[in-house]
């Protein structure tokens, strides 16, 4: 089998940009990894598909919203790697009109099928009785679960930070369902402080971190959310240009957009120690967004 995971090693770039209090800011090019299976899909995934290879499995099945960078990922790896992907996507009304998403339109290209469900019977998703009628409608099947953490994702983001990195006082992060930070806390020195940017508004990301973090030296960031998943406004939208414009780097404005303005907000108020270092995870997810913003 090709392996799609052999090559992890990816640059880090230095922001060149005069910033208040002596800090130092650094971008981890994650997004570099692989051009269709990046960043943290790339972690996440790659001790997944082995575990459904090793175990004989022909097939995963895995969930997501109709944009989903997760869906766009497993799609892609299942067409290098030659494995059959099903997505189960949230929203019976997209399957009248899902070729005209540019996420599953490239998903379809790659090869997945999809199952279009009702919100209602979305949230049902972990239960034993739809996970039956899943397998008697497609088969056996490798279940990765929706935004791809599990055991397995936290082994490979665990993979993210690197011996060298003990130089950083700060690990910054976008957190969607909290398995990207969990690996990188794991992986920590104990000096480092890991702070976390959740996209989305609500509390219980504390304790979806706690199920997989080992240490405790971690924080969130609870006010660059922008109103919540996929929202965002033109404040954030001319950061994300005029950090292209300044850095070449492309962020999105539903992960590392959000990242990224926090991380500019903080160093502004003060929030960083002086003279201290910030490595800024790049955890990809640029599906879509090419074209968009520039
Ligand atoms: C580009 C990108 N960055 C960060 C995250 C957040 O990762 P996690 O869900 O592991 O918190 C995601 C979510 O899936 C993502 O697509």
């Amino acid at each position: 089998m090709k392996n799609l995971f052999l090559n992890d090693v990816v640059p880090t770039t230095k922001i060149d940009l005069p910033f208040q209090h002596g800090i130092e800011l650094f971008v981890r090019r994650e997004d570099l990894l692989h051009p269709e299976v990046s960043g943290n899909k790339f972690r996440k995934l790659k001790y997944n598909v082995e575990a459904a290879v090793g175990q004989g499995y022909k097939q995963l099945l895995t969930f997501g919203g109709a944009y989903s960078n997760h869906i766009a990922a497993t799609a892609a790896a299942g067409r290098i790697l030659g494995i059959q992907t099903i997505g189960v996507i949230r929203g019976e009304e997209i399957a009248a009109c899902y070729l005209d998403n540019p996420t599953l339109k490239k998903a379809t290209e790659d090869g997945m099928r999809f199952k279009f469900v009702t919100r209602t019977e979305y949230r049902t998703k972990d239960s034993a009785v739809f996970l039956r009628q899943l397998e008697e409608e497609f088969g056996h099947f490798y279940l990765v679960p929706e935004g791809g953490t599990n055991e397995e994702a936290i082994k490979g983001t665990e993979e993210i930070l690197q011996e060298g990195d003990a130089t950083y006082d700060y690990v910054c992060c976008a957190v969607g369902t909290g398995g990207t930070i969990a690996g990188i806390i794991n992986s920590s020195f104990a000096h480092q402080i890991i702070m976390g940017f959740p996209v989305l508004k609500g509390d219980f990301l504390q304790e979806e971190i706690k199920k997989y973090a080992a240490k405790e030296n971690w924080m969130l960031q609870t006010d660059y959310h922008f109103g919540g998943y996929a929202k965002y406004n033109a404040d954030l939208l001319d950061f994300i240009r005029e950090f292209k414009q300044k850095t070449g780097i492309l962020l999105d404005p539903i992960y590392t957009g959000k990242l990224l303005f926090g991380i500019f907000d903080l160093i502004k108020q003060g929030q960083f120690k002086n003279n201290s270092k910030i490595l800024a995870i790049h955890t990809g997810g640029l599906q879509g967004w090419n074209e968009k913003i520039k």
